[in-house]
């Protein structure tokens, strides 16, 4: 039986007073994917956040375990040294630093954690390397500054550069941006299938069933209103191309 990596149980948040998560019941494990679909505002960015550790986010019910510890006590820096994986922890853009000095610095605080000697500078180098053709990115792409002046496709490969560097244990992608074209939604997709194993797992957030044509979901939810409505197989997000979310709404309002 592969190990839950990840518990989440009534998570309840709320913005300025708003609730929007209204309890979330979530578990994933080992070796799974799991897919989260649903209407526009329905949640799921705001779910990604808190998993984050956003602090625009009041939790005011529930609980999120990772493996086995109480993840809503860490700062997000500890989640990420403890192996989670969320695109938007990092800044948006940071002029004048080089994604290799980024990804330098984040690696070794990493590397620290799991109580791991620094690279030497080649190792590092070479480590680029083999990530840069594992997840197919540029070369040219790794020494420009982090994500000043990317294009959406653009940023969403160092994302998925960034991720296959620090081999996260469990990583959260959220696609929300309606603007990424085919290509992208493929990096994102070979990403996800090179980097997962038996071991890891991963919670994607999208709109298209087309990714899910690519990264095929062990699991598939339907976030409505704060809630997850519906949970099924692949075909679920078949379902849902073919018949939108209308019965979801009509069976939950
Ligand atoms: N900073 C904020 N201030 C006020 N309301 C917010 C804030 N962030 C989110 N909300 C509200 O919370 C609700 C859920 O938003 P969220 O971004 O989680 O939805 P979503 O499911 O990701 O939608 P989409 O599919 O459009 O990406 C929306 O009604 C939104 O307006
Ligand atoms: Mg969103």
């Amino acid at each position: 039986m592969a190990k839950t990596l990840i518990s989440i149980k009534n998570l309840k948040a709320s913005i300025e007073g708003k609730k929007i998560l209204k309890g979330i019941n979530l578990e994933i494990k080992e070796g799974e994917v799991h897919a989260i679909m649903g209407p526009n505002g329905s949640g799921k960015s705001t779910l990604a956040s808190v998993l984050a550790g956003r602090e625009i986010y009041e939790v005011t019910n529930g609980s999120v375990t990772f493996q086995g510890k109480d993840m809503l006590s860490m700062s997000p820096e500890e989640r990420s040294r403890e192996g989670m994986f969320l695109a938007f922890q990092y800044p948006v853009e940071i002029p004048g630093v080089s994604i290799t000095n980024f990804m330098k610095a984040a690696v070794e605080q990493h590397r620290e954690h799991k109580g791991l000697e620094q690279l030497t500078p080649s190792e590092f180098l070479k480590m680029m390397q083999e990530k840069k053709d594992l997840v197919e990115i540029e070369a040219k792409l790794a020494n420009r500054a982090v994500n000043t002046g990317f294009s959406g496709g653009e940023k969403k490969k160092n994302e998925v550069f960034q991720m296959a560097m620090l081999e996260p244990k469990f990583a959260v992608l959220d696609e929300t941006d309606s603007g990424l074209d085919i290509d992208a939604l493929r990096i994102v997709a070979n990403g996800v299938n090179k980097l997962k194993n038996k071991e890891n797992a991963f919670l994607v957030i999208t709109h298209y069933q087309r990714l899910l044509d690519y990264i095929v979901p062990d699991v598939v939810h339907v976030l409505y209103n704060g809630k997850i409505v519906k949970t099924g197989g692949k075909e679920l997000a078949l379902e849902l191309e073919e018949k939108g979310y209308d019965w979801i709404k009509k069976e939950n309002d």
